[in-house]
């Protein structure tokens, strides 16, 4: 047992797809959320840079004594070394294993597409994982950069014309394909995923990345014995590395009543970078 918050991660709200199925599925848990909203978005940048926010995003939450580390974002995810992470002393789950997992369980046809950052599908990380697990799999990729920007600055409805015009050029090449299982690779999708599945049509299944990897999380802290025995519901603390209003405007519209409203800013270049 362990009373200790959650630590959750993310470039910005994306991660808040993690957090949703958090509150769902652990609701006793307290949670610690940073989103990196003054260098949003990490999916246009090198490798190296997305290292070095992610180690100071990472060694923010450690100070919060959190008990484990999820980074709700597929750049992260993606990008941060094994050799690095391997030598993490804390338990910590990225998206990438998860949402492969998912996305293998709800395919048929074994044609699947993967929508991500321009730094993830550069990576090749998700379809490299996905032919490791079946070799038969036809992997269809696309980078969505547009959609990033698009929902942190809150264009998320399901008939917003202007999000749904970039999802038709985005998608086109998936759908022609005729994948009947796709990856929303980066945790900002989920949050326009009824946009995304008008797009596609009905019977395509949409993986949520954020949703895979908090029930890894879960079932992680479960084997290790790690749950708290707390029986109240758990407290949600907010992070932002810029203004806290925009933040919490856009988290209440896709959290609903499962978001408190509390947001702080804190200073992240304050934060090592090294583990
Ligand atoms: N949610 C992040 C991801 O999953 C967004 C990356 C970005 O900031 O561009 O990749």
């Amino acid at each position: 047992m362990d009373n200790r918050p959650i630590g959750v991660l993310d470039s910005g709200m994306g991660g808040l797809t993690a957090v949703r199925e958090l509150l769902r599925v652990l609701p006793h848990e307290d949670i610690v959320y940073f989103g990196d909203t003054g260098r949003v978005p990490y999916g246009t940048r090198s490798a190296e840079i997305v290292t070095h926010y992610a180690l100071q995003d990472i060694n923010f939450l450690l100070g919060r004594q959190v008990k484990m580390v999820i980074a709700a974002c597929g750049t992260v995810t993606t990008t941060l070394p094994d050799s690095l992470v391997r030598r993490f002393q804390f338990p910590y789950t990225g998206v990438l294993s998860p949402t492969v997992e998912a996305a293998l369980a709800a395919s048929r046809s074994r044609k699947i597409g993967v929508i991500a950052t321009a730094t993830t599908i550069r990576t090749g990380a998700y379809e490299r994982e996905l032919k490791k697990r079946d070799p038969e799999a036809e992997v269809i990729s696309a980078a969505c950069p547009l959609f990033v920007p698009l929902v942190e600055n809150g264009f998320v409805e399901r008939d917003n014309k202007v999000t749904r015009l970039v999802a038709e050029q985005y998608l086109a090449p998936l759908k022609e394909a005729g994948v009947d299982t796709l990856i929303l690779g980066c945790t900002h999708y989920p949050v326009i995923a009824p946009l995304i599945g008008d797009v596609m049509g009905g019977k395509v299944a949409l993986i949520d990345s954020g949703r895979a990897a908090a029930d890894h999380a879960r079932r992680l802290l479960a084997e290790e014995n790690l749950l708290t025995d707390r029986k109240t519901a758990g407290k949600c603390s907010y992070f932002v590395s810029d203004a806290p209003e925009d933040f919490a405007r856009n988290a209440s519209i896709f959290l609903g009543e499962g978001f408190c409203g509390e947001v702080a800013r804190i200073e992240i270049t304050n934060y090592p970078d090294t583990i």
